[in-house]
């Protein structure tokens, strides 16, 4: 029987999480881990409401023991939803938000070589005793790495891969290597090596990686993972405006309503998830009434481009500035 067969489904995403409201996770025992001593992992409350979809396809990744890959429109929960299914389940979590120029290899640790050479340098001219620094002091691990020294100790992190597509194309390429592998030494120091162990798959890292669709990704890395396109959440968004604080149920329904209609024009940019939470929680702490929502105050939040703006105030009459009235 493959490995896989194995895996502990008892560590199921539930996407309306029932712990307490807030959950410090301490790096103690496990986490304690000699020469790379990772940073305490907290891991707040998330408000987040999966769509069954997405819960089973979390549940699914988790199972198969591979990356789960989200594409989706901009602002719909993507990043957010790695911190969910970290509180979700009580795991740390490790976060790598990819920029052009990172590397995979920086996923894993970073040696600082000329750091080094530095501190030589002054200890030996200021003459004074050399401090016995090794080059395990120079060492720092990466996100995966943290989370691969983690799961050596006995327990499982989830790790977040922000906007794989913002670096070149040789970062997915090298990346398929470590996400197959769970395991690194560190080249100037080979005694300092670890490992997922290969017999204890629920101890495999859970790994989300988001993709703006930038750029295209390497088949042979989409091979490796499962994929699911987040959707703007139609069905969810009053739950989900409830459960970010917007308690007034009128208010609520009336910014659905208003945010819906505009989605329903060809805009360049349809206002998402993202900027209905902002606008309606600004209308709420103004205490702006439902009624007064189809004038679009405060419409910047929703609308990003002088094109759109004409079209949304085409969509709301009583909206037009005074000036266009006339
Ligand atoms: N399903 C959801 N339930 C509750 N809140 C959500 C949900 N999805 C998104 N949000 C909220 O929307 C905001 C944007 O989410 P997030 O940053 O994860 O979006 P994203 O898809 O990563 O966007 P981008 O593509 O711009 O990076 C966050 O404040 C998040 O809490
Ligand atoms: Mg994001």
């Amino acid at each position: 029987m493959s490995s896989r067969h194995q895996i502990d489904l008892s560590l199921r995403f539930d996407r309306r999480a029932k712990l307490p409201a807030t959950r410090r996770i301490e790096a103690t025992g496990a986490d304690e881990v000699p020469a790379s001593r990772p940073p305490k992992a907290e891991v707040q409350r998330e408000a987040y409401l999966a769509s069954p979809a997405l819960e089973e396809v979390v549940n699914l990744a988790i199972a198969l023991g591979r990356p789960l890959l989200l594409q989706g429109d901009p602002g719909c929960g993507k990043t957010r939803l790695a911190h969910a299914v970290a509180y979700a389940l009580g795991l740390p979590i490790e976060e790598s938000y990819i920029k052009s120029t990172s590397k995979a290899q920086d996923l894993l640790y970073t040696y600082d070589a000329v750091r080094r050479l530095h501190d030589v340098q002054l200890s030996t001219t200021a003459g004074r005793p050399r401090r016995a620094n090794t080059v395990a002091d120079y060492i720092r691990f990466g996100p995966l790495g943290r989370a691969i020294i983690r799961a050596s100790h006995g327990r499982r992190s989830v790790v977040l891969i922000d906007e794989v597509d913002k670096a070149d194309l040789d970062f997915p390429n090298d990346l398929l290597r470590e996400l197959d592998r769970l395991e690194f030494d560190v080249a100037e120091a080979p005694e300092i090596a670890f490992k997922v162990p290969s017999d204890q798959p629920a101890l495999r890292p859970i790994i989300i990686v988001t993709h703006n669709e930038e750029k295209a990704l390497p088949t042979a890395f989409l091979r490796r993972c499962i994929f699911h396109y987040v959707k703007f959440p139609e069905e969810e968004l009053e739950a989900i405006l409830a459960q970010h604080d917007i308690n007034d149920a009128d208010l609520r329904r009336k910014a659905i309503e208003v945010v819906n209609k505009l989605r329903e024009r060809e805009l360049l940019k349809k206002p998402g998830l993202s900027e209905l939470l902002d606008w309606v929680g600004y209308l709420q702490a103004r205490k702006t009434k439902p009624a007064e929502l189809d004038r679009l105050p405060a419409v910047q939040a929703l609308i990003k481009n002088v094109a759109d703006l004409d079209k949304a105030h085409a969509a709301f009459p009583s909206s037009m500035p005074t000036a266009r009235r006339v």
